[in-house]
This record gives C-alpha cells, sequence and structure tokens, in this order.
C-alpha cells in the first residue's frame, strides 16, 4: 500500500514538472527544443545603411547573454516591401519569429494586434519603470486598448530633404522653406544640367513619401491628421492640389528612377549627380556611415518644403508573437532593446534617434541632435508610407496609385484611386 502511495506521488511531482517545464516561460531555457536559446529577430534591416545598426545590436546583446544564440532573419527591401509578406506567411501559417521589426501606428495595432497575434508588453514596461521613459505620445502609438505592444527602438523622421552641399553651392542655392522656393530651386538646377531631385522608387514607397509630405505641406499637420483619420474626403480641394503638386516634384527627377532602389538614388546626392532627396533619416545613416561624408559638409539637410515644425515620426518597434517557444530569452531581448545602452548603440548607426528620452545626446552627431530637439518641439504626425498613418490594405492600394501617377500624371484617376481605397484606411 505504502509503495503504490509513494509511487503515485512521483507521478504527480513528475506531471507537476512536465506541465512546468512546457510553460512558455521555462521552456527556452530547459526544454533543449530546436528553438530553445535562440533568439530570431525579423527585420528587413539588410545591406547599406540598413544593417550596421542591427549587427552592432545584435554584438552587443550576445556580449551581455552569451548562452542566448541570435539568429538574425533579416529579409532585404527597403520599407519591408519583401519582409511583411514573408512575415504575413509565417504569422498566418503560426510560425512566427521570436520578435519582429514592426511601425508603431497602425500597422501594429491594426494589424498584428487585432489579428489576436501579440502579447501584450505591460509588465514590461512596468518592471523597467518604461512609462516614464518613452514619450507619451510613442506609448500610444504601440497601445491598443490600455495595452502595450512593442518596444520602440528608434524613431525616424520621415520629412526631411538631404542634399548635397557642394552642389547647392555651386548653383548659389538656398534651403527652401516654401514648396514656391523650391520649384524655383529645381529649376534653376534642372537648366544648369543638375538633377534637382533623386527618386529611386523601383518600389513604390519612396514616391508615395513624397506624396505624402506634399500632403503635410499643403494641408498642415491638423488636416493631415483628420485626412486620414477619415474627416476630410480624399477628394477635398487640398488633396488635388497636393496631387498637383507632388506631379510638379516628379518633373524634376532622374529619368531612370523606377531602375533605382533608395540607396541608389542617395547615391546619385552623394556623387553630386542630384542635388536633393527626400527620404527618411536613415538616409543620414547611410551618407555617414556608409558613405562617409561629413554632417554639414558633405551633405545638409532641411524640412520637406512647408513642413517647419512639424516631424513624420517612423519609429520601428519590437514585440512579442503569440505562440512562440521561447519567451523568457525574447523578454530579455526585448528589454535590452528598451535600453538606453541598446538605444545608443543603434541610433547612431541608423541615423535615427532614441525613442527613449534619457539616451546620452552626445553620442548622436549635429544632425542627430537637431532631430532630438526637433521630436520635442514638433507636432508629430504619422507616416502613410511607412504603415503609421493607415491599415495595411489601403498602404498598398495607396502605392498602386502613386505607381500609376508617377508614369500617367492623371490627376483625376489618382484622387479616384485614393478615394476608392478610403473605405480600407
Ligand atoms: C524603416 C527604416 C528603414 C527604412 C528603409 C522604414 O520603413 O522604418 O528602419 O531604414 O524603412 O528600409
Amino acid at each position: 500500500m505504502k509503495k503504490s502511495y509513494g509511487f503515485l506521488m512521483l507521478v504527480a511531482l513528475a506531471l507537476v514538472l512536465a506541465a512546468c517545464s512546457g510553460s512558455d516561460d521555462a521552456k527556452g531555457s530547459s526544454d533543449g527544443g530546436e528553438k530553445s536559446n535562440t533568439v530570431e529577430i525579423f527585420s528587413w534591416w539588410t545591406g547599406a545603411g540598413e544593417e550596421a545598426g542591427l549587427l552592432a545590436l545584435i554584438d552587443a546583446f550576445e556580449k551581455k547573454y552569451p548562452e542566448i544564440k541570435v539568429e538574425n532573419a533579416a529579409v532585404a527591401g527597403g520599407a519591408g516591401t519583401n519582409a511583411k509578406a514573408v512575415l504575413a506567411t509565417r504569422m498566418q501559417g503560426n510560425d512566427p519569429p521570436s520578435t519582429f521589426q514592426v511601425h508603431g501606428g497602425d500597422e501594429l495595432n491594426e494589424g498584428w494586434v487585432a489579428a489576436g497575434k501579440m502579447e501584450p508588453l505591460n509588465d514590461l514596461y512596468e518592471k523597467n519603470g518604461w512609462k516614464d521613459k518613452f514619450p507619451e505620445e510613442l506609448i500610444d502609438l504601440v497601445s491598443k486598448d490600455g495595452k502595450i505592444y512593442s518596444v520602440p527602438v528608434n524613431i525616424h523622421r520621415g520629412n526631411v530633404i538631404f542634399y548635397n552641399k557642394k552642389v547647392f553651392e555651386e548653383h548659389n542655392i538656398k534651403e527652401p522653406t516654401t514648396l514656391d522656393e523650391f520649384f524655383a530651386a529645381a529649376e534653376k538646377l534642372k537648366e544648369a544640367g543638375v538633377t534637382p531631385m533623386a527618386l529611386g522608387d523601383k518600389n513604390s514607397w519612396p514616391a508615395t513619401q513624397i506624396f505624402e509630405n506634399t500632403l503635410l505641406s499643403v494641408l498642415g499637420p491638423d488636416d493631415y491628421k483628420k485626412l486620414f483619420e477619415g474627416e476630410i474626403p480624399w477628394d477635398d480641394e487640398r488633396v488635388v492640389k497636393a496631387a498637383e503638386k507632388f506631379g510638379k516634384i516628379l518633373d524634376y527627377v532622374n529619368e531612370d528612377h523606377s531602375a533605382r532602389n533608395w540607396q541608389d538614388s542617395a547615391q546619385l546626392v552623394a556623387d553630386g549627380e542630384a542635388a536633393m532627396l527626400n527620404m527618411g533619416d536613415w538616409a543620414k545613416g547611410y551618407f555617414s556611415n556608409d558613405l562617409k561624408m561629413k554632417t554639414n559638409k558633405d551633405f545638409g539637410y532641411f524640412e520637406f518644403p512647408g513642413t517647419k515644425g512639424e516631424f513624420a515620426v517612423i519609429t520601428d518597434t519590437f514585440g512579442l508573437p503569440k505562440g512562440i517557444e521561447n519567451k523568457k530569452d525574447v523578454k530579455k531581448f526585448l528589454t535590452f532593446l528598451g535600453s538606453t545602452k541598446a538605444q545608443d548603440i543603434f541610433n547612431p548607426l541608423k541615423g535615427s534617434i532614441p525613442a527613449r528620452t534619457d539616451a546620452d545626446e552626445s553620442k548622436y552627431d549635429a544632425y542627430g541632435k537637431e532631430a532630438m530637439k526637433d521630436f520635442k518641439d514638433s507636432r508629430l504626425v504619422p507616416s502613410l508610407a511607412h504603415g503609421s498613418a493607415a491599415a495595411a490594405g489601403f498602404l498598398t492600394k495607396a502605392n498602386q496609385a502613386v505607381n500609376i501617377f508617377v508614369t500617367q500624371r492623371d490627376v483625376d484617376t489618382f484622387i479616384k484611386a485614393l478615394k476608392a481605397a478610403s473605405s480600407e484606411m
């Protein structure tokens, strides 16, 4: 009798232990399964201008946690053109990466969170005291219904024009502050045989980004937001005006724009073949770290004309998908990502500013310092091209409409396509 009672106790204990080791938290370090101790980081940061920050981050994380293996699962393609499709297939097939790059705003909240695919991270924010360390508006961008779903590693600015200093000096061009001044400068450059504006819209998002900045310039920050909130229709006369101005900007781009990606277009500015580039400030990372150009010597920058005092926010964030095996290790990675140390390693290389407000300013050059100040003082608006302003369905259709507009230049068709797509915002 006694013996079999003891045996039953052992069986019960074994069952309890098995149940524990099957829990998400314990698995990463104890189950010895295929993915335990491996954190798979999924992003689109590959190659020039994109990879250096990620590699430095991974290196620092591996030094801190030598027992955790990192798998860099980056899929090439600016703005995530290819990565987002690969991610969608994996998420639908219940094969999520341990963590993945996702923009704060609709891409996260109306995408993966709404689909019930993400774990809330409020505990991580509490534990690390992050609620006072990230700006409230940024936490809002990664929250839905009071729950926080990701950790922002950076803030990029989208409404910047970078320019070749030498070209501006040679042709006596001043930084334009209005669209009219911009067109005057562009005309002067064109007459002198310089391509005024570099564009690489092999994938249409860089053109969409010019369009969104033109919208911001014409509508101003309040009505720009209202447009994406559905309070202003897409056939509003100011949207039509912005489309016309966008068309006019396209008169000044390089002929081979559709054959280039964003790095190739930045190269035109670096080589002095083109004068200006409207690109998020990942281009700053590319100019400084890859092309070794000096800030305010080789290249300068100004707000997209008519958008001074406004900041188009693009934030790269990482969250915790449901159903992954090694939650504990992934949380260690996310905790690291949210630290000032990690943010100050990553952002000076990436061209972005830290998402935290208490990072070490001395690690950033003049551009970074100014961007930090501007971020604090400006009206913040979400970017369409980078997934924050509208749901993915609308963005896909807006990119298609932009792509057609770039070749056909028919404002009417463009506006109609945008309006038809707006039910998907
Ligand atoms: C991301 C940046 C990236 C850029 C170009 C944006 O959507 O937020 O981190 O550098 O795309 O790929």
